[in-house]
């Protein structure tokens, strides 16, 4: 994948980038901020969190781009002093430079929008400590390249769109993303079809509607339920 990138404004007022190689944004164009707010943070790590009071968390994410689900959720979590272990996944990394033009800075704290846009690069390697309570690793690889002997407690699952790019949908890539789910744990994307959802019910999991993002109706939440 070429990357033809440019920075765009969505509709609540926060940028996205454009990749005009794809053809799509790397977020809903009715509002970046408040659709990563809303299916990732709401109805993904606060929702895990509400049915297990836990002090500490772990999140998978499927397509990293420019960390604003992190960042959301890493400054939550510090807030909350939960510990957060994440770990992204993303077969294109963007430059600092270009995260460093999103204007997501003034989302989180200036304190960890430093140490993230300062350790990005070495978490592309390894497994960086961004904070007290925040771990910071960025598998730079194909989602199905991806080993891990780790599971995860939530799953946020980030592909473009499936008109755009539907081998990230299929049967294969959903079931191994789902491989690396905790029991109990919840996985959660923006989208949701009917393919989807029988994917996912065929892998044995739970498949549960909620309210979607500004601008969609529905989402998808799904919970592993069997240990
Ligand atoms: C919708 S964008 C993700 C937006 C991102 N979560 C954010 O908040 O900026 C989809 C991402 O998936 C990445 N991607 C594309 N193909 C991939 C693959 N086979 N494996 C992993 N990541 C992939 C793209 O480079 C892009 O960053």
């Amino acid at each position: 994948m070429n990357h033809e990138l440019k920075i765009v404004q969505t509709a609540d007022g926060s940028n996205t980038i454009f990749n005009s190689q794809v053809g799509e944004n790397y977020h809903s164009h009715h509002g970046a901020l408040q659709e990563s707010r809303h299916v990732f943070v709401e109805s993904g790590l606060k929702h895990f969190l509400l049915t297990n009071k836990n002090d500490n968390v772990s999140i998978m994410e499927v397509g990293f781009g420019t960390g604003l689900n992190f960042l959301l959720s890493a400054d939550y979590c510090t807030a909350e002093n939960i510990q957060l272990d994440y770990t992204g996944i993303e077969a294109y990394p963007l430059t600092t430079e270009m995260i460093g033009q999103t204007g997501y800075n003034e989302y989180v704290t200036p304190a960890l929008w430093d140490t993230f846009i300062h350790n990005y690069p070495e978490a592309l390697q390894k497994q960086v400590n961004l904070n007290t309570t925040s771990q910071l690793q960025i598998a730079h690889c194909k989602l199905l390249d991806f080993q891990s002997d780790k599971q995860y407690d939530v799953i946020y699952f980030d592909a473009f769109a499936v008109v755009y790019q539907p081998e990230m949908w299929d049967e294969a890539a959903i079931a191994h993303t789902l491989k690396f789910l905790k029991p109990g744990g919840v996985f959660v994307t923006y989208a949701i079809t009917g393919n989807l959802k029988r994917t996912i019910k065929s892998l044995g999991l739970r498949v549960e509607k909620a309210p979607g993002a500004p601008g969609k109706r529905e989402m998808l939440r799904a919970s592993r339920t069997w240990i």
